[in-house]
Protein backbone atom coordinates (compact mmCIF):
# COMPACT_ATOMS: atom_id res chain seq x y z
CA UNK A 1 0.00 0.00 0.00
CA UNK A 2 1.38 3.39 -1.40
CA UNK A 3 2.12 5.65 2.19
CA UNK A 4 -0.77 7.61 2.91
CA UNK A 5 -3.31 5.40 0.78
CA UNK A 6 -6.38 4.46 2.80
CA UNK A 7 -8.39 1.35 2.47
CA UNK A 8 -11.42 2.54 0.26
CA UNK A 9 -13.57 0.21 -1.56
CA UNK A 10 -12.46 -1.27 -4.89
CA UNK A 11 -13.27 -3.96 -8.13
CA UNK A 12 -11.18 -7.06 -7.93
CA UNK A 13 -9.76 -7.61 -11.56
CA UNK A 14 -8.41 -11.19 -10.41
CA UNK A 15 -9.64 -14.26 -12.94
CA UNK A 16 -11.45 -17.33 -11.14
CA UNK A 17 -10.22 -19.28 -8.64
CA UNK A 18 -10.75 -23.00 -9.95
CA UNK A 19 -10.39 -26.65 -8.18
CA UNK A 20 -10.32 -29.32 -10.74
CA UNK A 21 -10.79 -32.91 -9.63
CA UNK A 22 -9.68 -32.17 -6.33
CA UNK A 23 -9.28 -35.47 -4.07
CA UNK A 24 -7.66 -35.39 -0.51
CA UNK A 25 -7.02 -38.58 1.32
CA UNK A 26 -4.97 -38.64 4.46
CA UNK A 27 -2.27 -41.41 5.76
CA UNK A 28 -4.30 -43.30 7.88
CA UNK A 29 -6.92 -44.12 4.91
CA UNK A 30 -9.45 -40.93 5.40
CA UNK A 31 -11.27 -39.96 2.33
CA UNK A 32 -11.59 -36.29 2.93
CA UNK A 33 -12.62 -34.84 -0.25
CA UNK A 34 -13.98 -37.16 -3.69
CA UNK A 35 -12.94 -35.58 -6.76
CA UNK A 36 -14.48 -32.06 -6.50
CA UNK A 37 -14.40 -29.39 -9.22
CA UNK A 38 -15.65 -26.27 -8.17
CA UNK A 39 -15.26 -22.92 -10.06
CA UNK A 40 -15.24 -19.59 -7.99
CA UNK A 41 -15.55 -16.38 -10.27
CA UNK A 42 -13.88 -13.37 -9.56
CA UNK A 43 -15.68 -11.34 -7.14
CA UNK A 44 -18.54 -13.55 -6.62
CA UNK A 45 -19.61 -14.99 -3.56
CA UNK A 46 -20.30 -18.67 -2.99
CA UNK A 47 -21.75 -20.14 0.43
CA UNK A 48 -20.12 -23.99 1.05
CA UNK A 49 -22.46 -26.36 2.34
CA UNK A 50 -22.78 -29.86 3.51
CA UNK A 51 -22.86 -32.72 6.40
CA UNK A 52 -20.64 -32.28 9.50
CA UNK A 53 -17.01 -34.20 8.43
CA UNK A 54 -17.67 -33.97 4.39
CA UNK A 55 -14.32 -31.93 3.77
CA UNK A 56 -15.79 -28.30 3.81
CA UNK A 57 -12.61 -27.66 6.47
CA UNK A 58 -9.89 -29.76 4.42
CA UNK A 59 -10.94 -28.05 1.05
CA UNK A 60 -10.55 -24.43 2.72
CA UNK A 61 -7.06 -25.67 3.79
CA UNK A 62 -6.27 -26.80 0.88
CA UNK A 63 -7.20 -22.91 -1.11
CA UNK A 64 -4.97 -21.39 1.84
CA UNK A 65 -2.32 -24.32 0.91
CA UNK A 66 -1.48 -24.98 4.23
CA UNK A 67 -2.42 -28.32 3.04
CA UNK A 68 -1.84 -30.15 -0.58
CA UNK A 69 -4.11 -32.40 -2.88
CA UNK A 70 -3.90 -35.51 -3.34
CA UNK A 71 -4.98 -35.72 -6.57
CA UNK A 72 -6.17 -32.67 -9.20
CA UNK A 73 -5.20 -28.98 -9.25
CA UNK A 74 -6.03 -25.43 -7.91
CA UNK A 75 -5.42 -22.64 -9.77
CA UNK A 76 -5.62 -19.04 -8.63
CA UNK A 77 -4.84 -15.71 -10.34
CA UNK A 78 -0.79 -14.62 -9.74
CA UNK A 79 -1.92 -11.41 -7.52
CA UNK A 80 -4.88 -12.95 -5.56
CA UNK A 81 -4.27 -11.68 -2.03
CA UNK A 82 -6.46 -14.09 0.21
CA UNK A 83 -7.36 -13.57 3.59
CA UNK A 84 -9.10 -15.91 5.96
CA UNK A 85 -11.58 -15.80 8.41
CA UNK A 86 -12.10 -18.99 11.11
CA UNK A 87 -14.71 -19.76 13.54
CA UNK A 88 -11.79 -18.90 16.44
CA UNK A 89 -11.19 -15.00 16.08
CA UNK A 90 -7.86 -16.20 17.65
CA UNK A 91 -6.71 -12.66 18.85
CA UNK A 92 -3.97 -12.27 20.54
CA UNK A 93 -5.28 -11.01 24.39
CA UNK A 94 -2.03 -8.64 25.45
CA UNK A 95 -2.28 -6.70 22.01
CA UNK A 96 -5.11 -4.24 21.30
CA UNK A 97 -7.66 -4.32 18.64
CA UNK A 98 -5.69 -1.86 16.59
CA UNK A 99 -2.62 -3.84 17.24
CA UNK A 100 -4.36 -7.25 16.31
CA UNK A 101 -6.13 -5.96 12.98
CA UNK A 102 -3.52 -4.48 11.79
CA UNK A 103 -0.39 -7.69 12.39
CA UNK A 104 -0.51 -8.96 9.09
CA UNK A 105 0.52 -5.24 8.12
CA UNK A 106 3.19 -5.23 10.91
CA UNK A 107 4.65 -8.89 9.86
CA UNK A 108 4.51 -7.64 6.01
CA UNK A 109 6.74 -4.31 7.27
CA UNK A 110 4.46 -1.50 6.76
CA UNK A 111 5.58 1.31 8.57
CA UNK A 112 3.80 2.03 11.82
CA UNK A 113 2.10 5.32 11.01
CA UNK A 114 0.83 3.87 7.81
CA UNK A 115 -0.57 0.61 8.95
CA UNK A 116 -2.34 2.14 11.69
CA UNK A 117 -4.14 4.32 9.19
CA UNK A 118 -5.24 1.57 7.42
CA UNK A 119 -6.22 -0.48 10.33
CA UNK A 120 -8.15 2.26 11.74
CA UNK A 121 -9.82 2.62 8.43
CA UNK A 122 -10.25 -1.37 8.65
CA UNK A 123 -11.28 -1.20 11.84
CA UNK A 124 -14.28 1.68 11.17
CA UNK A 125 -15.38 -0.29 8.07
CA UNK A 126 -16.47 -3.12 10.73
CA UNK A 127 -18.24 -0.59 13.09
CA UNK A 128 -15.36 -0.92 15.50
CA UNK A 129 -13.84 2.52 15.48
CA UNK A 130 -14.23 3.03 18.94
CA UNK A 131 -12.99 -0.21 20.35
CA UNK A 132 -9.55 0.39 19.15
CA UNK A 133 -7.19 0.83 22.70
CA UNK A 134 -9.57 -2.11 24.04
CA UNK A 135 -7.97 -5.76 24.54
CA UNK A 136 -9.83 -8.75 23.29
CA UNK A 137 -10.54 -9.79 27.21
CA UNK A 138 -12.96 -6.43 27.30
CA UNK A 139 -14.75 -7.30 24.07
CA UNK A 140 -18.04 -9.40 23.14
CA UNK A 141 -18.06 -12.70 20.81
CA UNK A 142 -19.52 -10.35 17.76
CA UNK A 143 -17.14 -7.59 18.53
CA UNK A 144 -14.07 -10.06 18.58
CA UNK A 145 -15.62 -11.62 15.20
CA UNK A 146 -15.56 -7.92 13.68
CA UNK A 147 -12.06 -7.39 14.76
CA UNK A 148 -10.76 -11.06 13.26
CA UNK A 149 -12.55 -9.41 9.88
CA UNK A 150 -10.89 -6.13 10.23
CA UNK A 151 -7.48 -8.31 10.53
CA UNK A 152 -8.22 -9.94 7.17
CA UNK A 153 -9.69 -7.14 5.10
CA UNK A 154 -6.49 -4.78 6.31
CA UNK A 155 -4.29 -6.83 3.39
CA UNK A 156 -6.92 -5.33 0.98
CA UNK A 157 -7.68 -9.05 -0.07
CA UNK A 158 -9.36 -10.20 -3.54
CA UNK A 159 -10.24 -13.07 -1.83
CA UNK A 160 -11.48 -14.13 1.32
CA UNK A 161 -12.28 -17.33 3.01
CA UNK A 162 -14.19 -17.91 5.83
CA UNK A 163 -15.00 -21.44 7.60
CA UNK A 164 -18.06 -20.87 9.76
CA UNK A 165 -17.14 -17.49 11.11
CA UNK A 166 -20.29 -16.46 12.85
CA UNK A 167 -21.03 -20.05 14.32
CA UNK A 168 -20.24 -19.19 17.36
CA UNK A 169 -22.34 -16.33 17.96
CA UNK A 170 -26.09 -15.96 18.94
CA UNK A 171 -28.42 -15.54 16.22
CA UNK A 172 -28.91 -11.50 16.45
CA UNK A 173 -25.65 -10.65 16.49
CA UNK A 174 -25.14 -13.94 13.78
CA UNK A 175 -27.50 -11.47 11.58
CA UNK A 176 -25.69 -8.26 12.08
CA UNK A 177 -22.30 -9.81 11.14
CA UNK A 178 -24.21 -11.31 7.55
CA UNK A 179 -25.60 -8.03 6.83
CA UNK A 180 -22.54 -6.65 7.38
CA UNK A 181 -20.31 -9.06 5.68
CA UNK A 182 -22.31 -8.90 2.62
CA UNK A 183 -22.56 -5.16 2.33
CA UNK A 184 -18.35 -5.07 2.80
CA UNK A 185 -18.63 -7.38 -0.48
CA UNK A 186 -20.62 -5.41 -2.38
CA UNK A 187 -18.16 -2.57 -1.76
CA UNK A 188 -14.94 -4.01 -1.97
CA UNK A 189 -16.40 -6.90 -5.00
CA UNK A 190 -13.71 -9.70 -3.28
CA UNK A 191 -14.40 -12.97 -4.11
CA UNK A 192 -15.68 -14.68 -1.18
CA UNK A 193 -16.07 -18.53 -0.10
CA UNK A 194 -18.21 -18.75 2.86
CA UNK A 195 -18.52 -22.08 4.83
CA UNK A 196 -21.26 -22.67 7.14
CA UNK A 197 -23.80 -25.04 8.81
CA UNK A 198 -26.62 -22.73 8.63
CA UNK A 199 -28.53 -23.20 5.54
CA UNK A 200 -30.47 -19.81 5.77
CA UNK A 201 -27.30 -17.74 6.33
CA UNK A 202 -25.96 -19.95 3.28
CA UNK A 203 -28.83 -18.25 1.61
CA UNK A 204 -28.88 -14.93 3.08
CA UNK A 205 -24.93 -13.90 2.40
CA UNK A 206 -24.14 -15.62 -0.64
CA UNK A 207 -25.38 -15.42 -4.53
CA UNK A 208 -24.59 -19.29 -4.74
CA UNK A 209 -24.78 -22.09 -3.02
CA UNK A 210 -22.77 -25.26 -3.26
CA UNK A 211 -23.75 -28.34 -1.27
CA UNK A 212 -21.57 -31.29 -0.77
CA UNK A 213 -22.31 -34.94 0.45
CA UNK A 214 -21.17 -36.74 3.20
CA UNK A 215 -17.82 -37.62 3.25
CA UNK A 216 -15.64 -37.90 0.91
CA UNK A 217 -17.09 -34.83 0.22
CA UNK A 218 -18.09 -34.05 -3.82
CA UNK A 219 -20.65 -31.55 -5.16
CA UNK A 220 -23.62 -32.27 -4.98
CA UNK A 221 -25.44 -29.04 -6.02
CA UNK A 222 -24.43 -25.90 -7.25
CA UNK A 223 -27.22 -23.03 -6.86
CA UNK A 224 -27.55 -19.72 -8.33
CA UNK A 225 -29.61 -18.05 -5.68
CA UNK A 226 -32.64 -16.61 -6.88
CA UNK A 227 -32.82 -13.88 -4.57
CA UNK A 228 -32.37 -9.76 -4.99
CA UNK A 229 -29.26 -8.71 -4.68
CA UNK A 230 -30.18 -6.33 -1.66
CA UNK A 231 -30.61 -8.46 0.99
CA UNK A 232 -32.63 -6.98 4.19
CA UNK A 233 -34.45 -8.49 7.01
CA UNK A 234 -37.22 -8.46 5.35
CA UNK A 235 -36.68 -10.96 3.20
CA UNK A 236 -35.93 -13.67 6.01
CA UNK A 237 -39.84 -14.00 5.94
CA UNK A 238 -39.90 -13.86 2.28
CA UNK A 239 -41.88 -16.30 0.27
CA UNK A 240 -39.25 -16.50 -2.15
CA UNK A 241 -36.53 -16.82 0.64
CA UNK A 242 -38.10 -19.93 2.30
CA UNK A 243 -38.26 -21.22 -1.64
CA UNK A 244 -34.37 -20.99 -1.67
CA UNK A 245 -33.39 -22.52 1.49
CA UNK A 246 -35.80 -25.08 0.66
CA UNK A 247 -33.62 -26.36 -2.30
CA UNK A 248 -30.90 -26.06 -0.37
CA UNK A 249 -32.39 -28.54 2.97
CA UNK A 250 -33.55 -30.55 0.06
CA UNK A 251 -29.80 -31.41 -1.18
CA UNK A 252 -28.34 -31.66 2.19
CA UNK A 253 -31.18 -34.17 3.05
CA UNK A 254 -30.41 -35.92 -0.43
CA UNK A 255 -26.91 -35.95 0.25
CA UNK A 256 -27.06 -37.98 3.50
CA UNK A 257 -26.69 -35.35 5.83
CA UNK A 258 -28.66 -34.08 8.40
CA UNK A 259 -27.04 -31.00 9.98
N1 LIG B 1 -5.12 -34.18 9.15
C1 LIG B 1 -6.08 -35.11 9.07
N2 LIG B 1 -5.80 -36.41 9.16
C2 LIG B 1 -6.75 -37.37 9.06
N3 LIG B 1 -8.05 -37.09 8.87
C3 LIG B 1 -8.39 -35.81 8.78
C4 LIG B 1 -7.45 -34.74 8.88
N4 LIG B 1 -8.11 -33.57 8.74
C5 LIG B 1 -9.40 -33.88 8.58
N5 LIG B 1 -9.57 -35.21 8.62
C6 LIG B 1 -10.84 -35.94 8.41
O1 LIG B 1 -11.37 -35.55 7.16
C7 LIG B 1 -12.77 -35.45 7.24
C8 LIG B 1 -13.22 -34.08 6.81
O2 LIG B 1 -12.83 -33.15 7.82
P1 LIG B 1 -13.18 -31.61 7.71
O3 LIG B 1 -12.62 -30.94 8.91
O4 LIG B 1 -12.75 -31.12 6.39
O5 LIG B 1 -14.78 -31.63 7.76
P2 LIG B 1 -15.83 -30.42 7.78
O6 LIG B 1 -16.73 -30.63 6.63
O7 LIG B 1 -15.11 -29.14 7.86
O8 LIG B 1 -16.64 -30.71 9.12
P3 LIG B 1 -17.33 -29.68 10.13
O9 LIG B 1 -18.60 -29.25 9.44
O10 LIG B 1 -17.63 -30.51 11.34
O11 LIG B 1 -16.40 -28.55 10.40
C9 LIG B 1 -13.17 -35.82 8.67
O12 LIG B 1 -13.52 -37.19 8.69
C10 LIG B 1 -11.89 -35.58 9.45
O13 LIG B 1 -11.83 -36.44 10.56
MG1 LIG C 1 -15.02 -27.61 9.32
Amino acid sequence: MASGETLVPRRTRSSAIELVAIERRFDDGVEALAPLTLRLPAGSFVALLGPSGCGKSTLVRLLTELDRPTRGSIHKPFDLKMACVFQDPCLLPWRTVLDNAALPLELAGVPEAERHAATKDALAQVGLADAASKYPAQLSGGMKMRASLARALVVQPTFLLLDEPFAALDEITRQALDDHLRTLWKAWGFTALFVTHAVDEAAYVADRAVVLSRRPGRVVLDHPLDLPSDRTTALRSDARFAAQTGILRNALAESGGAL
